[in-house]
């Protein structure tokens, strides 16, 4: 267990057109969660097949890559205890409909393939996503609450 754990955040083409950024991000930061990498980025299809190189074999994979490609995403790498897991729990399930109220695609999505947002599944996965996706690097910041908060 860490507080300086890091997960990857994107919020989804549907989560920017429908102006959800915002909501989104303030979720993460009333959780606890510390910035410490943001970035609008419109992603071209091959670099979403590198960011999804595990599901090249799934039926969905063809459209997942057009759907993600469709407009700009935000890109965020969130830090704090348990990150990664915490993530995934404030995200809900894959499925909209399997999502409780209180999660993030509970409250605002409807169809999987149109789940509004993306988090690291692994501690390993967020790695490799946090490099593909910030190559240049990323800031790292102490706040004033940390070693004493938790
Ligand atoms: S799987 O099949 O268990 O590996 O899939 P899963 O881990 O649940 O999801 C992996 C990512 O694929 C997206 N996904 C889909 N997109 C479009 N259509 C369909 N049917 C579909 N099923 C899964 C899912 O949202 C995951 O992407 P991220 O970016 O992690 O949300």
């Amino acid at each position: 267990m860490s507080n300086t754990e890091r997960t990857y955040i994107m919020i989804k083409p549907d989560g920017v057109q429908r102006g959800l950024v915002g909501k989104i991000i303030a979720r993460f930061e009333e959780r606890g969660f510390k910035i410490v990498a943001l970035k609008m980025a419109h992603p071209t299809e091959d670099h979403l097949r590198k960011h999804y190189a595990d599901l090249a074999n799934k039926p969905f994979f063809p459209g997942l890559v057009k759907y993600m490609a469709s407009g700009p995403v935000i890109a965020i790498v969130f830090e704090g205890l348990d990150a990664v897991k915490t993530g995934r729990a404030m995200l809900g399930a894959t499925n909209p409909l399997a999502s409780p109220i209180g999660s993030i695609r509970g409250d605002f999505a409807l169809a999987v393939g149109r789940n509004i947002c993306h988090g690291s599944d692994s501690v390993e996965s967020a790695n490799k996503e946090i490099d593909l996706w910030f190559p240049e690097g990323i800031t790292s910041w102490k706040s004033v609450y940390e070693g004493w908060l938790y």
